[in-house]
This record gives C-alpha cells, sequence and structure tokens, in this order.
C-alpha cells in the first residue's frame, strides 16, 4: 500500500482553505486539522479571561502560562459534526465570531503559543494520511509534506466570501468591517517575526477568485492522485 500523503494547505485569510481542506480529507479518508480553530481556541480563552482586547493587545504572560490549562480537542458533537472543543465545550461558532477574529492575531504571534500548538499539530498528523490548513503548515509543522498548496483569491472575492459565512451564523457585520479584519490579519501574518506567512519554495499556488468549489477539488485531488502513483 502506498503511504498516505501529508497535505499541507497554507494561504491568506477566507481563501476556502478549510472548505477545500475538508472535502480532500472526506474524499480521501485522511484526517482533518483546522489550525487556525486551535489559535482562535486559543484567543477565545484568553479573551474570557480578559487577557486580549483588540485595542491593547494581549498579556503575553498570563496567556503563556496558561497553556497547559488550555484543552483543544476536535470531536463529533451531539449532531455527529467535527467540531472544535475548548476544556470539553464545543466552541465550533464562538471562535468564528468577530470578537475573537479581532484578537488572534495578538495571541498568534506569541512564540511559545506557536510552540506548544505546532507540537500539538505534529503529533497529531505523525502518522501522515492528514489535511491540515492554516499559515505555517508547509513551512513550519510539515516541511516535509509531500503537497503543499497556497491559496489566495481577490480581497473582495474573500470578504464576499467571509460576509456570507457570518451572514450564514446569524451576525450581522457590514462588508467593510469584514474587507479591513481580512486586510489586517493578512498584515499580520505576514509580518509577525515568528512563522510569518509565505509560501513554501515548494508549494503550488492556486488563486481561486474565478474557480468554483468544484474546480478547486478536481484540480487538487488529481494533484494527490498523482503523488500516490
Ligand atoms: O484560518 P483562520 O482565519 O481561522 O485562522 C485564525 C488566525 O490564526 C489567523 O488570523 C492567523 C492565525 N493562524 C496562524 O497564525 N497560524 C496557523 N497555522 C493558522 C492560523
Amino acid at each position: 500500500m502506498t503511504k498516505p500523503l501529508t497535505i499541507a494547505i497554507d494561504g491568506h485569510s477566507s481563501t476556502g482553505k478549510s472548505t477545500l481542506a475538508k472535502a480532500l480529507a472526506k474524499s480521501m479518508n485522511y484526517v482533518y486539522v483546522d489550525s487556525g480553530a486551535m489559535y482562535r481556541a486559543v484567543a477565545l480563552y484568553a479573551l474570557r479571561k480578559g487577557w486580549v482586547s483588540k485595542e491593547n493587545g494581549c498579556d503575553s504572560k498570563a496567556i503563556e502560562g496558561a497553556l497547559d490549562d488550555v484543552h483543544i480537542s476536535f470531536e463529533l458533537d451531539t449532531s455527529g459534526t467535527n467540531a472544535t472543543f475548548l476544556n470539553g465545550h464545543r466552541v465550533e461558532e464562538e471562535i468564528r465570531e468577530m470578537a475573537v477574529s479581532h484578537v488572534v492575531s495578538h495571541v498568534a504571534k506569541l512564540s511559545e503559543v506557536r510552540r506548544h500548538l505546532v507540537a500539538l499539530q505534529q503529533a497529531m498528523g505523525r502518522n501522515g494520511g492528514v489535511v491540515m490548513d492554516g499559515r505555517d503548515i508547509g513551512t513550519v509543522v510539515f516541511p516535509n509534506a509531500e503537497l503543499k498548496i497556497f491559496m489566495t483569491a481577490s480581497d473582495d472575492v474573500r470578504a464576499a466570501r467571509r460576509k456570507a459565512e457570518l451572514d450564514h451564523n446569524g451576525q450581522v457585520v457590514s462588508f467593510t468591517e469584514v474587507l479591513e479584519n481580512l486586510k489586517s490579519r493578512d498584515k499580520a501574518d505576514m509580518e509577525r517575526s515568528d512563522s510569518p506567512l509565505f509560501a513554501a519554495a515548494d508549494a503550488r499556488t492556486l488563486d481561486n477568485s474565478d474557480m468554483s468549489r468544484d474546480d478547486q477539488f478536481e484540480l487538487v485531488l488529481g494533484w494527490a492522485k498523482n503523488l500516490l502513483v
């Protein structure tokens, strides 16, 4: 039997990484790991403790000191859907709210947080057969991944997609606020000193501004299948 692949999907915010990663994992019978959900869960924990705010940044010492008390897992919820859990409680929707989006970059730039989460991510993908999406998966978490994809799309397309997702979850947010948040998170991701966002030299770039979900899926599934023969 051919060794199962490690598939790393990185890219800018709201480029459809998780949609593609989930579909790919399902079709290949691989595990899907949403690394962004892990940064969001730590940010939510810090937000609840009052250790981070959009304007004032974060109390890095408090957050770093509490990392062993933050237990993040991906489990099936009561409806049988895979969801993010924080210390035993389902937080799948709460971590996607704007309150968390506004502060997550402050938390994601902390080296101790990154080290902690990267170790968990590497353990989850130790045996291959994994599709993981994020910002540093092909560069830091799995530099030897057999398939690396770097996703991008125009700002307007990304903001429209994200707004539709928020609308769907009943959150009333203006297009401008969503667009500004995307841009500021991209900037923070690309400019942070620890593990900034960039495309690995061996990543295949996928600009999906004008591509349907099905077309992206077929293209990437083809790449993966070619690596398995
Ligand atoms: O993919 P996302 O938008 O849910 O990620 C949330 C934030 O976490 C994002 O603003 C950047 C950060 N992140 C990161 O720094 N490294 C990762 N591997 C994944 C996400």
